[in-house]
């Protein structure tokens, strides 16, 4: 017998030891340390790691069991044709413009989308057209895409393939997707959308509406995100006769692993089951919390939380709890580590002026009562009466793209320190972590403030990828 003290693992200790804290967690995965299962699912999980054998059919040519969950998926999401990913929406969204796009062609993005799909461009050889979306002022994040701006893009890209947006964004900010799959479609194209942090909003009136009930023709949701899913675990849904589903089922199967994992798939079936069983009920629930605790939010001076009214042209994913900070006087990345230290909750994510918390069926009154109790507490304790400076963040220009994104993968490159980086081209996807958005992307040229925003970001104790761990930038020789 193994003693598992004996074991040198640390990352299975580190993991062990944060769960064994009992924290509050307000991140994903949406089963919230297991808590959203019925209790024998939890237990009996890895009995569940099974592989092609007998009776489990094959994730690749589905024609039993995983193609009979596969079709409820399908009706529960309002799908005409779902499929399961086990390497999250990332490898949907590689697989999605993979298939869709043939080398060369233009797909118009939004600007706020995240690393997977310039991932995916580069791997497609897509010429890229950005359109920014709006920007939020008071919280300095990004907003909804304006239906004019990207009509006027595909007014002005009438070859492109078609549009690809992420809705809802990591705020839980919705575009207006009907108007916007209207002017796609008006113009021959396609609709593809990221919707990795939307599994949940079909399930309830009270939600926005799902890509798939607003006329997108393609969509990812990351399951592991918003239900009782485990990492990973993903849904693609198609509904429309514009996706060629044999080139689909082609990329799908070449960049998905040959020995998917089956406790993945079987809790996308169980999250499924959950969701169309019981999922209304309980996101009615969810909501009705989150209105009162929206409600003491509301009684505090110096905290805020993101409202419809913040969003305009949109809507808003209630069960995202953006809180923002500006004049409680601490940064996102302060005030995240203090509700850690001091209260035992973990938010999925800060940035400079905001935490972001995300809800789930998994969480109950409780947690969202001692959410509330924890931030009027801190709210007196810690607050600085300063508000934080409106310098760390300010509307970004697009950065000016200097070399196609499909071709600096292969040029020579060589590593500068940030501080000298200024006007190179960049190499790599430059992105803080979460949320996953770039600031730049291969073969833009790294703007000066580009530059001090990562330094701020860094200084003020937030992440980001695509540097060397010396603080260098991979750019262009
Ligand atoms: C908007 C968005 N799209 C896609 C992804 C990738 O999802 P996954 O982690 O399931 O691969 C993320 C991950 O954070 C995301 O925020």
């Amino acid at each position: 017998v193994i003693l598992i003290k004996s074991l040198n693992a640390p990352l299975y200790e580190a993991v062990r030891k944060y769960a064994s804290a009992n924290p509050v967690p307000f991140h994903m995965p949406g089963h919230k340390l297991g808590r959203g299962f019925p209790k024998d699912v939890g237990r009996e999980m890895l009995s569940l790691d099974v592989t092609e054998i007998p009776g489990m059919d094959n994730l690749h040519a589905p024609e039993g069991v995983i193609r009979e969950a596969q079709e409820l998926a399908a009706k529960a999401f309002c799908a005409e044709k779902t499929y399961f990913l086990v390497n999250g929406s990332s490898g949907g969204i590689h697989a999605i413009v993979m298939a869709l796009c043939k080398p060369g062609d233009k797909l118009i993005v939004a600007r706020d989308c995240h690393k997977s799909v310039i991932g995916a461009m580069i791997l497609a050889g897509v010429e890229p057209v950005y359109v920014m979306p709006e920007f939020i002022d008071d919280f300095a994040i990004t907003g909804t895409v304006d239906a004019l701006n990207l009509t006027r893009a595909i007014e002005l890209n009438p070859d492109a393939v078609g549009v690809l947006i992420t809705r809802p964004n990591y705020y839980g900010i919705c575009s207006d997707i009907e108007s916007i799959a209207r002017t796609v479609h008006a113009h021959g194209m396609i609709l593809m959308v990221d919707e990795a942090h939307g599994a949940h909003l079909c399930f309830s009136d009270c939600l926005p509406k799902s890509a798939m009930e607003a006329g997108a023709d393609i969509c990812v949701q990351s399951a592991h995100k918003t239900l009782p899913a485990i990492t990973q675990g993903a849904y693609l849904h198609v509904k429309s006769g514009k996706v060629d589903i044999e080139r689909l089922e082609f990329f799908l199967d070449l960049l998905q692993t040959t020995s998917p994992s089956y406790i993945i798939m079987s809790m996308l079936d169980v999250a499924r089951c959950i969701m169309a069983e019981k999922g209304t009920g309980l996101l009615n629930n969810l909501l009705n919390g989150i209105n009162s605790l929206a409600t003491l939010i509301d009684g505090y001076t110096g905290i805020r939380l993101l409202k419809e009214k913040d969003v305009s042209g949109g809507s808003l994913d209630r069960t995202r709890i953006v809180i923002n900070l500006k004049e409680f006087g601490r940064t996102g990345y302060e005030t995240e580590a203090i509700l850690r230290n001091d209260y035992n909750i973990q938010v999925e994510m800060s940035d400079f002026y905001n935490i972001v918390c995300i809800a789930t069926i998994a969480d109950g009154a409780a947690e969202l009562e001692y959410l509330g109790k924890s931030l009027a507490d801190l709210n007196a304790s810690y607050s600085t009466k300063q508000p934080l400076p409106d310098k760390y963040v300010r509307k970004m220009q697009l950065p000016i793209q200097a070399m196609e994104l499909k071709d600096a993968k292969n040029v020579k490159y060589i590593k500068l320190p940030l501080n000298k980086a200024s006007g190179r081209i960049s190499r790599n996807i430059i992105t803080p972590y979460p949320p996953g958005i770039p600031l730049v992307c291969p073969g833009e040229i790294i703007m000066e403030e580009i530059v001090e925003y990562i330094y701020n970001i860094i200084k003020l104790g937030g992440k980001v990828n695509g540097l060397s761990d010396d603080m260098e930038v991979f750019v262009i020789d």
